[in-house]
């Protein structure tokens, strides 16, 4: 893992919203990070882990009730149980050195009226974890194929917890995937095209 540089923890930057700017790479953070398939070992060491979980757990969450839980996959055995969970399309999942099943549950957060937030803040927690990740020269990329019975079965997750993603962990391979479709072939040096600012973001008042 690259050693994080001194006085960059998440703890140091606590206070640090003075109403200054104060120069930060978030933006490159976020324009670096691709969800890339073609995964090549990357060491999982217990200070990645802790890192990981550490960034995630600063995210804000409604009234603080930090809802996220995370299972960390890295022993050999462990992840050769988890290919199981995969889709077929998934294949590419096989490859990865760490493995995070991401859960959380309707009770640990706000529900005020008809909105829960649970998968909102779990979905913020991702994100920082994602982003930390990139800045670590880490794949981290999340996916909904997997059978989430399996999962369940396979991490021992208790009833009543959603289980939301599964993040794969590892570095970038130099050569793609075999197991690929075309299109996500075309993905591993492309990033898929994005919504122009007209269809998702609205000034004043919702549509055009
Ligand atoms: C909730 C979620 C589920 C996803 N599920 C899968 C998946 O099952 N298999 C897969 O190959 N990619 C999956 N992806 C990756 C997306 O396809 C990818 O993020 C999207 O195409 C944009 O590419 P980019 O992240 O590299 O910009 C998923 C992403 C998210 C956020």
């Amino acid at each position: 893992m690259t050693p994080r540089p001194a006085g960059r923890g998440p703890e140091a930057r606590e206070g640090a919203t003075s109403g200054t700017e104060v120069p930060m790479d978030v933006h490159e953070a976020i324009a670096t990070r691709r969800a890339l398939r073609s995964l090549a070992p990357a060491e999982i060491s217990d200070e990645l882990i802790r890192d990981l979980a550490a960034h995630a757990g600063l995210a804000p969450s409604c009234a603080n009730n930090q809802p996220w839980r995370f299972v960390f996959v890295a022993a050999p055995d462990r992840l050769e149980a988890m290919k199981s969970v995969f889709s077929a399309g998934n294949r590419w999942c096989h490859e990865a050195s760490l493995m995070i099943a991401v859960v959380s549950r309707k009770e640990d957060d706000c529900v005020i009226r008809d909105r829960d937030y649970h998968l909102f803040d779990t979905g913020l927690a991702v994100a920082f974890l994602m982003l930390r990740a990139t800045e670590l020269g880490l794949i981290a990329h999340p996916v909904a194929g997997y059978s989430p019975d399996r999962t369940r079965d396979v991490l021992g997750i208790p009833a009543g917890f959603d289980i939301i993603t599964i993040i794969l962990v590892g570095r970038r391979a130099p050569e793609p995937n075999p197991t690929l479709s075309p299109e996500k072939l075309e993905a591993e040096s492309r990033r898929p095209e994005r919504l122009a600012f007209e269809e998702y973001a609205f000034l004043d008042r919702y549509g055009r």
